[in-house]
């Protein structure tokens, strides 16, 4: 089988700074580094990392082939990746010591997609197959549409966390991934506990306390423990997490073992700095699990 992405490219300016800005206070970084980013190119290689076959369907600028180029090194499919007349899509992020982070983006030709490439590159999609889409593109309900009438696994990571995108999307849906916050929120907008969505499962992320899973068919949820770690950067570990249980899932996992999996991997994430460049491989993750 293979995972398909609706996904976001993202140039990321990562400023390591002394504590996060104040509203209004000007703050110098004390290190500034690039890497790739985007949540949705950030799960294409965390997916291709876990050893799916990963299409990534998206947007760059003229000034984007360095992301594209990066994405085919990382073993993504990069066929369905075009050029758009709008610049590719960056974050500013600030990461302070200890790891927490803030996020502008700037979302570019991210939010330009030609719908009629995506009809064709999902044209080439099976039943069975996983499609994963965050809120960071255009063309989110049409694709989830699409890709549940083909037969496939649809998935949405509700990030960056908008409750109509998520209710929007909703009725398309295989798996909704969500954080703590978000799941209280859509709860404000739906009415619905995660429990009650009208979508197989959930995945709640817990940061640091780990991950929730409700299969809501059964009616049964189980929690994951976080591994304990001494994180240095969270971003681009809830991506990692996602990317992970949909290639466990892709793979023909059990939902515990790919959330386990998942799990790990998060974990190894937040010690490292950087976004795609440094997701964890499946060997990482298989040592921590021996280890
Ligand atoms: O989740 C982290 C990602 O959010 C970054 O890579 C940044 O580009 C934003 O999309």
């Amino acid at each position: 089988m293979a995972v398909w992405n609706l996904g976001s490219i993202n140039a990321d300016l990562v400023y390591t700074v002394p504590h996060l800005p104040a509203p209004g206070e000007t703050l110098a970084a004390q290190e500034l580094n690039r890497y790739l980013g985007g949540k949705g190119a950030n799960m294409s290689v965390a997916a291709a990392r876990a050893g799916s076959h990963v299409h990534h369907v998206g947007a760059v600028g003229a000034d984007g082939a360095w992301a594209v180029e990066r994405l085919l090194e990382y073993g993504v499919d990069t066929r369905y990746i075009g050029y758009s007349s709008d610049p590719t899509g960056h974050a500013i992020i600030a990461v302070e010591a200890g790891g927490e982070n803030l996020i502008i983006i700037y979302p570019g030709a991210n939010r330009s997609l030609d719908a009629h490439e995506i009809w064709q590159a999902l044209g080439n999609a099976q039943a069975g197959d996983t499609l994963i889409i965050q809120n960071e593109t255009n063309a989110q309900v049409e694709t989830a549409r699409l890709g549940s009438e083909i037969g496939m696994r649809v998935c949405y990571a509700a990030a960056p966390f908008d409750a109509e995108a998520v209710k929007s999307v909703l009725p398309f849906l295989d798996l909704l991934i969500l954080n703590e916050v978000e799941a209280r929120q859509l709860q404000e907008a739906t009415g619905s506990a995660p429990a009650d969505l009208p979508v197989s499962d959930v995945i709640v992320t817990l940061g640091s306390k780990g991950a929730e899973h409700f299969d809501t068919k059964t009616g049964e949820n189980r929690v994951y423990p976080a591994v304990p770690v001494t994180a240095v950067d969270s971003t681009g570990a809830g991506d990692t997490f996602t990317g992970y249980v949909l290639s466990g899932l892709d793979r023909g996992l059990p939902m515990a073992q790919a959330i386990t999996m998942a799990t790990r991997a998060g974990a190894i994430m937040v010690t490292r700095h950087g976004t795609a460049d440094v997701i964890p491989d499946l060997k990482d993750v298989l040592e921590m699990s021996q280890g």
